[in-house]
């Protein structure tokens, strides 16, 4: 698990480079992610469904081996196209999500994945790919 997030990182970090380095490049200023998830907590929670693109990055491992490489077709269940969400806009991100937990959109992968992400988690996720 760990190795596998290692790995994924470590893919994002080549295929991304320029990205993460004006994500970065932005942090700086900003608490370490240690101290936002301490200090920041209770902050957090008055912001409610306001994501956390710094956040969305920490739970991003699970989506880059599909949505982080260019052109990549899955092959599970069947072989389809899998769509670019880096740069898409974060409320649509933040809906798509929303409808593949609830089924309203359905995709076997989609709908699994979703199923196991909170509000925040969406809203997070959804923060940190709308701002790439
Ligand atoms: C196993 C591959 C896989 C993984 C892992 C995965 N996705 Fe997807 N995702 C897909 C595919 C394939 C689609 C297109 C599904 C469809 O046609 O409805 C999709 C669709 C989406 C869409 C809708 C895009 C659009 O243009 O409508 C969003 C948003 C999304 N995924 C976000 C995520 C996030 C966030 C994660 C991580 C928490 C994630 N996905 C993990 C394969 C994956």
């Amino acid at each position: 698990m760990i190795e596998k997030r290692m790995v994924a990182a470590g893919f994002a970090a080549v295929m991304l480079l320029p990205c993460l380095a004006v994500a970065q490049g932005a942090s700086q200023g900003a608490a370490p992610a240690q101290s936002a998830s301490q200090g920041a907590a209770s902050g957090q929670d008055q912001q409610a469904v306001q994501g956390n693109a710094e956040a969305g990055r920490a739970k991003n491992s699970m989506c880059i081996g599909c949505h982080e490489i260019p052109g990549y077709k899955s092959s599970f269940p069947s072989v389809y196209h899998v769509p670019r969400i880096v740069g898409q806009n974060a409320r649509y991100i933040e809906s798509a999500l929303r409808e593949y937990r609830n089924r309203d959109r359905n995709h076997p992968t989609m709908t699994a994945v979703a199923e196991g992400l909170s509000d925040r988690d969406i809203a997070d996720l959804a923060a940190y790919y709308g701002s790439k």
